[in-house]
């Protein structure tokens, strides 16, 4: 079968300062997304992560490098294809506010995808839409309410309603939580989860939080500064993380995790993440690497696949970590 999403070599370059800097956003990542599963990318502020998001759902065209939707290169499509194509790869903003229009009323907001594409009648395409408000558990009331009227919460469930009213295969969800109040994350997570069996949905799901990622994720690819440094099965990486990096964002995670997902050693993350106008040469995680050598300044560490299904990019892949050097 088939990748719903395959990355070879992607690259988002942005040109700054008047074309005289190239922020190289995302820098060469390469992956495949199965149908159905949730695959989280993780990282700090600035790793690229959101860059990523909005070219898998076309909303940002990569510079360099190859991404093909459903098996087709959605930029080789004609102008209907295309729209079709987007049409099935949707995203959700972390911020709630972002795709809602404050003077337009909760069911208009949510109906308006669906007016855009005019299927169906009036009637029927509010009917749809309050249909899908009752699915993310909004009951009828909220359609009539305007956003100002809705908890962060509540909007973003209207946020997910608004993307599934077009059934999408596809979600991108960029820091769908982050921007909630912690008591009411697991209620969305578990919503989203239940929606993914329901619609047969697949997710890429971009977050900072680690405890997020691992709960809802099924792989998960550790994003630094534009390229993939480790991605695997959630659990695997969790627990035997085999780049140094991801053991540190472990270490470093100020959610509680669970004594036997944590690092022996602790290592915390150093200083800040560099700029991606001039990343290190090598390996560009050396400068805050607490097992840096020589080669890793001389040398870019290769993206292999270390064991089955399990792809590092470190000199020292698995030599290192757990806070062993052998
Ligand atoms: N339109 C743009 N023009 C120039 N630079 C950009 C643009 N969008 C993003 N960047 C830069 O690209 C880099 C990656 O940004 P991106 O938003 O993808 O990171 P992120 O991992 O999503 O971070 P965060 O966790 O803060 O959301 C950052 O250095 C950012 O400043
Ligand atoms: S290649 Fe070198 S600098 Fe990079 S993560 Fe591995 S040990 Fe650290
Ligand atoms: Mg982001």
């Amino acid at each position: 079968m088939t990748s719903i999403v395959e990355a070879k070599d992607l690259r988002v370059h942005f040109s700054t300062s008047g074309g005289a800097e190239t922020v190289k956003a995302v820098d060469g990542v390469s992956f495949a997304m199965n149908r159905g599963e949730t695959f989280g990318v993780i990282g700090e502020s600035g790793s690229g992560k959101s860059t990523l998001g909005r070219a898998v759902v076309c909303l940002l065209k990569p510079t360099a490098g190859a991404i093909r939707l459903d098996d087709a290169d959605p930029y080789a499509l004609s102008g209907a294809a295309f729209r079709k194509n987007r049409r099935d790869y949707q995203i959700v903003f972390q911020d709630p506010n972002a795709a809602l229009n404050p003077r337009m009323r909760i069911r208009d907001s949510v109906r308006e995808p669906l007016d855009i594409l005019g299927e169906g009648t009036r009637a029927e395409r509010n009917a749809r839409a309050v249909a899908v408000l009752d699915r993310v558990g909004l009951r009828a009331e909220f359609a009539e309410r305007y956003p100002h009227e809705l908890s962060g919460g509540q909007k973003q469930r209207v946020n997910i309603a608004r993307v599934l009213t077009l059934r999408p295969k596809l979600v991108v969800c960029d820091e769908v939580v982050a921007a909630l109040d912690v008591s009411i994350q697991a209620d969305m997570l578990n919503l989203f989860a239940d929606l993914q069996r329901e619609f047969g949905l697949t997710y890429l799901f971009i977050t900072h939080d680690l405890g997020v990622v691992s709960h809802i994720s099924d792989r998960v690819a550790v994003m630094y500064l534009g390229k993939f440094m480790e991605m695997g099965g959630a659990d695997d990486i969790a627990e035997r993380p085999l780049h140094p990096y991801t053991e540190a964002l472990l270490s470093a995670e100020p959610v509680p995790l669970p004594s036997h997902l944590r690092s022996g050693q602790r290592i915390v993350l150093q200083g800040e993440i560099p700029s991606p106008i001039s990343p290190p040469s090598g390996c560009r995680f050396r400068t805050r690497c607490p097992f840096a050598e020589d080669i890793c300044a001389s040398s870019e560490p290769e993206w292999r696949e270390l064991e089955p299904g399990r792809y590092v990019a470190c000199h020292f892949a698995g030599q290192v970590t757990k806070g062993r050097k052998s």
